[in-house]
């Protein structure tokens, strides 16, 4: 194992996914931790960035015990800076902060130790990194020798002469260091020599053990699901780990997708095993919506009317399990949590614009004095999706388009009616149909229907029709920041345009829309 210090940069999970990828296991910990404490001895350590200055009066600093563990060692940019101050040596703020590209060029010693060489090994003389740091180094540290610098750091790596201890000044755990997946394993691998034997299994295994350890014997969990694959993973987790003991909450605001709440209750129930309560709040929401065309305002409603019912269905569960001897009061809230979200939550403080307010369940459990359980925030939904197939979830829900919380309300531009939602619905069945039949669904990151704002005249029979616009959208997005619409063969697409003029009552037009993200967003408000 791998011991991973966190000094705060966004950046550290990366580490741990990285490792996650060659298969090594680590343990991401506080950088204060007390290595006294530790029931295990680690192979290695890296040391994180962080957004400090190491001489600032309340830097923190790692326990001077990681030092007289005898294992290696290796400082990522504020982690070098660290090394140095823990070995007294002066770091400047760098007159320049460098953030972005850079290229790092190895440097030539006449070292004797042949350690300080395998860090970059099989990485070429020079390759391009990812900088981003106030600080530099202004001078070596004792017993330290130059492996690399770029234009702008003369010690953008070191390594002791004697000890395996080694700092970089910039991140090979971002995929901007194209190369530093190799890295990481020449640091894991060769100089810790840890083992590669992470498996997904282990990781659940671990994972449940945690959550069982947390929970305790007989404490009850209380999640909301939406058939999506975060909070489906979430779910069966919890099930694996303390059964009946965790209660699934489905709210049908009656903007999913069709048929959509009963597909979930039998998917969960009889496919997974999970004790699920749906919620029939479809005349609740819509009765709310009903004249409301700013997007904002629908998602306000929508997000406290999910919460206000959520919360009257966990306070019905909370009286039931009062009566039931064997389990204790339901106190923890599940959330799906992944670390995408974390981050971005974190970015979205600053005032860089929220483009739009993402639906979510964040006020809930202080509201209601949950405490707040998140078995999914470390992990990138690819690895989501892993240990969804690990943990039985069927592939096509695994391999599920998003869904916005939101809904289908976003979906149609302007004031939501019954007769809308019906409409979209059934043109959406129809669209993702024929794309799963063409065989072309894994290949699409989001595809549906929407509807546009007022009507357009059509004809039908002989008689004219004033009908509703049908707009069908899928794009291609591998981080969903930035898209691109999907180019179908003309044929079918006329053909599937065909199917839902004339299939779908109500419909006057169909068309297909094609803009990228940006201008455009991927869904309609
Ligand atoms: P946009 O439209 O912002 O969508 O390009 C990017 C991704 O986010 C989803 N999305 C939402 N998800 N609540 C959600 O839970 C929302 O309010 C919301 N708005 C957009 C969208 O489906 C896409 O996957």
């Amino acid at each position: 194992t791998i011991l991973v210090l966190d000094f705060g940069s966004q950046y550290t999970h990366l580490i741990t996914r990285r490792l996650r990828e060659i298969n090594v296991y680590s343990e991401m910990l506080p950088c204060t931790q007390k290595i006294a404490e530790l029931s295990w001895k680690p192979k290695g350590i890296i040391l994180s960035g962080g957004p400090y200055s190491v001489y600032a009066p309340d830097a923190p600093h790692v326990d001077p015990a990681v030092f007289d563990l005898d294992v290696p060692i290796l400082g990522i940019c504020y982690g070098l800076q660290e090394i140095a101050w823990t070995h007294g040596q002066n770091v400047s703020a760098g007159e320049k902060r460098e953030y972005g590209r850079a290229q790092l060029q190895l440097e030539p010693h006449t070292s004797m130790s042949p350690h300080v060489d395998e860090l970059f090994k099989g990485l070429g003389q020079d390759f391009e990194v990812w900088m981003s740091h106030g600080d530099k180094l202004s001078k070596l540290p004792e017993q330290f020798v130059t492996i690399a610098k770029t234009a702008n750091a003369p010690f953008a790596g070191i390594a002791h002469t004697e000890k395996q201890y080694y700092g970089i000044q910039f991140h090979p755990e971002v995929t901007h260091t194209p190369k530093g997946t190799i890295l990481i394993k020449n640091f894991a691998v060769n100089i810790c020599k840890a083992g590669a034997n992470w498996t997904m299994e282990a990781f659940v295994d671990k994972e449940i053990a945690r959550i069982r350890a947390l929970v305790g014997e007989k404490g009850q969990v209380i999640g909301a699901v939406s058939g999506g694959v975060d909070s489906t993973v979430a779910a069966k987790l919890m099930k694996e780990a303390i059964g009946d003991r965790f209660h699934a909450v489905l709210v049908d605001n009656g903007v999913l997708r069709g048929g959509e709440a009963k597909q979930v209750h039998q998917t969960l129930t009889e496919g997974l095993g999970i004790q699920l309560h749906v919620v029939d709040a479809s005349q609740r929401f819509l009765g709310l919506l009903d004249g409301v065309s700013d997007p904002e305002k629908k998602r306000k409603i929508i997000g406290n009317t999910f919460i206000d019912c959520f919360q009257e269905k966990a306070n019905e569960l909370t009286a039931a399990a009062h009566n039931t001897p064997q389990a204790g009061e339901i106190e923890w809230f599940l959330q799906g949590t992944l670390y995408p979200d974390v981050i971005e939550s974190i970015s979205f403080k600053g005032p860089s614009a929220t483009i739009k307010t993402h639906h979510n369940v964040g006020g809930l459990p202080e509201k209601m004095h949950l405490k707040l359980i998140e078995p999914l925030r470390e992990l990138f939904k690819d690895e989501v999706r892993a240990m969804g197939t690990n943990l039985g979830i069927p592939h096509d829900l695994v391999w599920r388009h998003p869904f916005p919380g939101p809904g289908l309300a976003i979906r149609i531009i302007g004031a939501v009616t019954p007769e809308k939602v019906r409409i979209v619905q059934e043109a959406d069945a129809i669209f993702i149909s024929e794309i799963r039949a063409a065989g072309l669904y894994g290949q699409i990151a989001q595809a549906f229907a929407a509807m546009m704002e007022g009507k357009a005249v059509g004809v039908v029979g002989d008689q004219r029709l004033h009908g509703y616009i049908i707009a069908l959208r899928a794009v291609s997005t591998s981080d969903f920041m930035t898209a691109d619409s999907f180019v179908f063969d003309g044929e079918w697409l006329k053909r599937v345009v065909n199917r839902i003029g004339n299939e779908v009552q109500g419909v006057a037009r169909v068309v297909y829309e094609v803009s990228s993200k940006p201008p455009a967003t991927i869904e309609f408000e």
